[in-house]
């Protein structure tokens, strides 16, 4: 499959490089369609809904988002003892689609839809590769057939070039424009919602990312007059020799 693979396509964000900074806006479209699309059969359980502050939600709209998000809390019924749900706090963890890996497969063709808190660190290629994955669905290069004649794409399987194995039981999620009406305006092509749910996606996996990239720039800027300090120093101390 090595030669067919295809590195992933080159994606750019506000979030990139060291000045980087998250657009909210594109973080709730992404939110949007993560909700609408992927939270069908994708967890995100390392966030909470109060998390969703920040990316530009205030406390009430949170808790509006928590308490209609169709898929309810697993609880304990306090009286019976029994297992249960309830509706969705700011506090709680974005509850899982699926009771446990075992449904999650039997939904899936036995295929289990990863976690996509963390997905973006957990690929080589990071958003880059989620955002090419998304959107890098085809007909399979006849090349392919050529060369290897026994090559078949398998049932409840999808030829995605950006996938390691060539195969990827995914269908194509996003797969037409559309797909989500967005509120501000933004055109929902294709490749904007895919776009869009990937930069969510490095928001989750990184919601602290401005302050890090805050405090980096302060260490560079305190070095920087370190630099001059130690070199202002060593002029003064040898001022009169030579
Ligand atoms: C795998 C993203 C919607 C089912 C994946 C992977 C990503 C992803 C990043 C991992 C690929 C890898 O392992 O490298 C998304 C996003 C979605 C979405 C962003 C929304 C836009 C869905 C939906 C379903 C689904 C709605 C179910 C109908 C699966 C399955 C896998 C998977 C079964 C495992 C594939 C395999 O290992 O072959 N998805 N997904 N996904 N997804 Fe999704």
């Amino acid at each position: 499959t090595e030669e067919f693979h295809k590195e992933p396509k080159p994606l750019s964000l506000a979030s990139d490089g060291p000045f980087g900074k998250y657009d909210n806006q594109q973080l709730q479209r992404g939110f949007q369609v993560y909700k609408e699309v992927c939270a069908a059969c994708h967890s995100i359980d390392l966030v909470h809904f109060r998390d969703l502050e920040g990316i530009g939600y205030n406390k009430a709209e949170v808790k509006a988002i928590a308490d209609q998000w169709v898929i309810e809390q697993p609880t304990i019924n306090p009286d019976t003892g029994e297992a249960s749900t309830r509706k969705n706090l700011p506090s709680d963890p974005f509850p899982r689609p699926f009771a446990n890996d075992v449904a999650a497969r039997a939904a899936n063709n036995n295929a289990l839809p990863p976690d996509l808190s963390l997905i973006v660190k957990a690929r080589e290629g990071g958003a880059a590769y989620i955002h090419s994955i998304l959107t890098g669905y085809e007909k399979p290069d006849p090349e392919i057939a050529k060369k290897y004649p026994d090559f078949e794409v398998l049932e409840g399987l999808h030829y995605n070039p950006y996938f390691p194995s060539l195969a990827i039981a995914m269908a194509q999620q996003i797969n037409s424009d559309g797909q989500v009406q967005y509120v501000d305006g933004t055109k929902p092509t294709i490749d904007q919602m895919s776009t869009d749910v990937t930069a969510f996606l490095v928001w989750t996996a990184e919601p602290k990312l401005e302050a890090r990239h805050a405090a980096g720039m302060a260490a560079v800027i305190f070095l920087l007059i370190f630099c001059f300090l130690t070199w202002g120093a060593y002029k003064n101390v040898w001022r009169n020799v030579e």
